[in-house]
């Protein structure tokens, strides 16, 4: 069979069986449903209907997946005929028994499509869900109607809203399957299943004529469902449509409910958010492909050092821990040590108290992990990851003794968050074994890594860091030497814009508060006091001897500082921290050391809305990205976006800092700029690769592919 499309062979291939219609999805990687499947599906449908031979349809994904839903790639381009929901529609209305044999992920269209056949079994390690809300839609092919009709409408709401994959045994239970094969091959277990139907008489049993089991209370139960909905999901778009969907359902005739859904879905589609996440999809598996991942392979990687069992150490050994990895953690003492373990063991307990793992789980995990005071036991770890102190003197001594001790071939690796690694890897004989691996805090959950390449790091190291990553599900960014890397280095320019702001005349609440509502979930002056402001205060005290004597300095945080208020820890710091309360409140205080500020720098404060301290804070972040990007410090501007989305908590259905400055056009960041320039012309230096974009017409977008 050929594609219509493009004369290509089709990616669906069937042949008879038995009297059993075999229609093979054959769309590498993952089976996504592209034009070319959607005919190939409608040509099998039609040669079911016509050949009389054909007494039963199966449905089966050829490779890893069933089908991982719609073509992702296809969205925001002309829609192709045939269409998705036509095609479930014709799979459904075959007066012949259709049933989906399931192995791997059915995901979105792929779950409409096996919901659209009659009948689904699954290989137990199968995934079912209808993760769209992630994209920014909802299930467009009829999945908001389905749904309801096998498992109920609360089920299936909630099924949607959350985007989560089921497991086969909880589809089951859920009534998305009729059974759980317990073999692995899904022909075979499609066919034993086509067999028993057929030796049966079993009738053909359509999806859309199935009553909805909680149709008498769930109108009730979704009101609620609609007001936490709304709660959660502040400023997403597609949740409340999804709900809208669930309604329809409940209330419409089947082909009216699917009329409704597909209005819903082409509202979705047309969103910019939809294109945002889209985008972010795409970005978290893009940073992973670099120069290095062609040029050489990754070395063995089964046992890890950690040096330092603080904030940071912990959490690394829990990850390395948690990807199933040998970890021996070093600390300078015997308290330390203990003081190490005591953070490991916390994480797990706390798993074990929510019964999230079991008692015997833990104690497997922790037997993976040594514990040490001397730094001769990393003689034969692979890797070796260091989070001492922020000091270049203290991670100089340890990566000299590193190079002693370690094996060769060892990949030497410094969490440093703003030091030179080119300067910590020349104590070494090895620099090109050295490389920055930059968590983020807690290591253990953050998704970002990223991972910065030094000017002697070889290839064969860089890709071992990116296994790492692989392995510990991390979200990997290629980076640069430079003070800050991607992210510290774009949030220290970001925040400077936020302290003029402050300086000027907005308050910090109006700032943080103007931030959540762009989508952060907290803003810069919430985030200073639950890092702590005596890590900023230590850092600005280490730079003030090298920062520009013409730059403007705010003072503000210094003040707060110097009275011993650092935040959450000291239960003061922008806001104060009542004891027992979640969160902070505005301190009246820390109004009274702004203006005083304000009077001392003789600044009269002006309004600010919260849409100038936004745009404030944008321009100062994509300014700055485009110097990352020209200097090379990132590979591509979704390389950015991936850093802010995973590690910063920018709103991901904003696509990511740079995806943002294209959405709302570079011309317009560049215009801003340079009004803002009038005041302080040395801090709104227009970045020249934004000028050289404006000037040439293009987004940043077009340097998202790799030369
Ligand atoms: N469309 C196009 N490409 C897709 C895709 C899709 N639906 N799903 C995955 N891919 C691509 C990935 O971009 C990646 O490409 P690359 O190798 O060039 O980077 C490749 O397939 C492999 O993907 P992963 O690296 O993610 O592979 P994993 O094995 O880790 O995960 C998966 C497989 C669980 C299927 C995961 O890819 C996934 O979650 N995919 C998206 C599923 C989804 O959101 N489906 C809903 C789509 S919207 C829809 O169906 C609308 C409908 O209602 C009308
Ligand atoms: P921390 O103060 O919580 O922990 C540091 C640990 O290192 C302490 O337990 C200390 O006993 C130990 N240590 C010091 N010198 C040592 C030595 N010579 N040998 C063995 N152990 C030694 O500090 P934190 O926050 O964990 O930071 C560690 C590193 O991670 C720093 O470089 C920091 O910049 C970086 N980092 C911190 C982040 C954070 O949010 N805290 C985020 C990302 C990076």
């Amino acid at each position: 069979m050929t594609s219509p499309a493009n004369h290509l062979p089709s990616p669906v291939h069937t042949a008879l069986q038995e009297g059993i219609l075999v229609v093979r999805i054959d769309n590498p990687p993952v089976n996504a449903l592209s034009a070319a499947v959607r005919a190939g599906l409608l040509a099998a449908v039609q040669q079911a209907q016509t050949d009389a031979s054909v007494r039963a349809v199966l449905l089966v994904g050829v490779g890893r997946a069933f089908i991982a839903g719609a073509d992702i790639r296809e969205f925001g381009k002309p829609p192709q005929e045939p269409l998705l929901p036509g095609v479930c529609n014709q799979i459904e209305a075959l007066d012949k028994p259709v049933v989906a044999s399931i192995n791997g992920p059915a995901l979105g269209g792929g779950l409409e499509v096996a919901m659209a056949a009659h009948y689904r079994v699954a290989t137990p390690h199968s995934k079912l869900g209808l993760p769209e809300v992630t994209l920014g839609l909802l299930p467009g092919a009829g999945g908001t109607q389905r749904a309801p009709r096998l498992m109920g409408a609360m089920a299936a709401a909630e099924l949607m809203l959350s985007g989560k994959h089921l497991s086969a045994d909880a589809a089951h239970k859920a009534g998305l399957l009729d059974a759980v094969a317990s073999g692995a091959d899904a022909v075979d277990n499609g066919l034993a299943f086509v067999r028993d139907l057929l030796a049966r008489n079993a009738p053909v049993r359509r999806t859309r004529d199935q009553a909805i089991s909680d149709a008498a209370t769930a109108p009730a139960a979704l009101d609620q469902l609609a007001a936490d909905t709304a709660a959660r999901n502040k400023g997403l778009f597609s949740p409340a449509k999804i709900i809208e969907c669930v309604r329809a359902a409940l209330r419409l005739p089947f082909d009216e409910g699917l009329a409704f859904e597909r209005a819903r879905f082409v509202e979705c589609l047309d969103s910019p958010q939809r294109a945002g996440l889209i985008h972010a999809f795409f970005a978290e598996r893009e940073v992973a492909k670099i120069p290095e991942a062609s040029a050489a392979q990754p070395r063995p990687l089964q046992t890890i050092g950690v040096i330092g069992g603080g904030t940071m150490g912990a959490g690394i050994t829990v990850a390395a821990l948690d990807a199933g990895l040998q970890v021996t953690m070093v600390e300078r003492d015997a308290d330390s040590i203990a003081r190490g373990r005591t953070n490991v063991e916390k994480v797990y307990n706390s798993l074990v108290e929510r019964q999230r793992m079991t008692a015997q789980a833990r104690e497997a995990v922790l037997a993976r992990l040594t514990l040490s005071t001397d730094y001769a036991d990393l003689k034969d770890v692979d890797l070796v990851i260091e989070a001492v102190f922020e000091d270049l003197g203290v991670k100089k001594e340890v990566f000299a003794q590193l190079d002693r001790i370690c094996k060769s071939g060892a990949v030497l690796a410094t969490n440093t968050s703003y030091l030179d690694i080119d300067a910590i890897a020349a104590v070494t004989r090895r620099p090109s074994d050295v490389i920055g691996l930059h968590f983020f805090s807690p290591a253990n959950i953050m998704r970002l890594l990223e991972i910065v390449v030094a000017e002697r790091t070889s290839a064969e190291v860089v890709a071992t860091a990116f296994e790492l990553a692989r392995k510990m599900k991390k979200v990997p960014v290629r980076a640069g030497v430079c003070d800050g890397f991607i992210g510290n280095r774009i949030l220290a320019t970001y925040r400077q814009a936020a302290d003029y702001l402050m300086e000027d005349g907005a308050s910090p609440y109006d700032i943080d508060k103007a931030v959540r509502d762009f989508g952060y979930p907290m803003g810069p002056y919430q985030m200073m006091d639950l890092a702590g402001g005596d890590i900023g205060w230590a850092t600005r005290k280490r730079k003030a001897l090298t920062r520009d004597p013409k730059a403007r300095y705010v003072e503000i945080s210094d003040r707060i500082c110097e009275r011993g208020w650092f935040g959450q820890k000291t239960g003061r710091g922008y806001y104060v921290y009542a004891q027992g309360v979640r969160g902070g409140q505005p301190d009246p205080e820390v109004a009274q050391i702004v203006d005083a500020e304000r009077a001392r720098k003789g600044v009269t404060p002006r309004a600010f809305s919260a849409d100038d301290i936004m745009r404030r804070n944008m321009a100062a972040m994509v300014n700055e990205g485009a110097k990352v990007l020209d200097e090379g410090v990132a590979l591509r501007p979704l390389d950015i976006d991936a850093t802010f989305i995973f590690g910063y908590g920018f709103p991901r259905w904003r696509g990511g800092p740079m995806f943002w400055a294209d959405a709302y056009g570079l011309p317009n960041v560049l215009a801003d700029i340079e009004a803002f320039a009038k005041e302080d012309a040395l801090f709104w230096q227009p970045a020249p690769l934004l000028q050289k974009l404006v000037a040439e017409g293009r987004g940043f977008a077009s340097l998202n592919t790799l030369k």
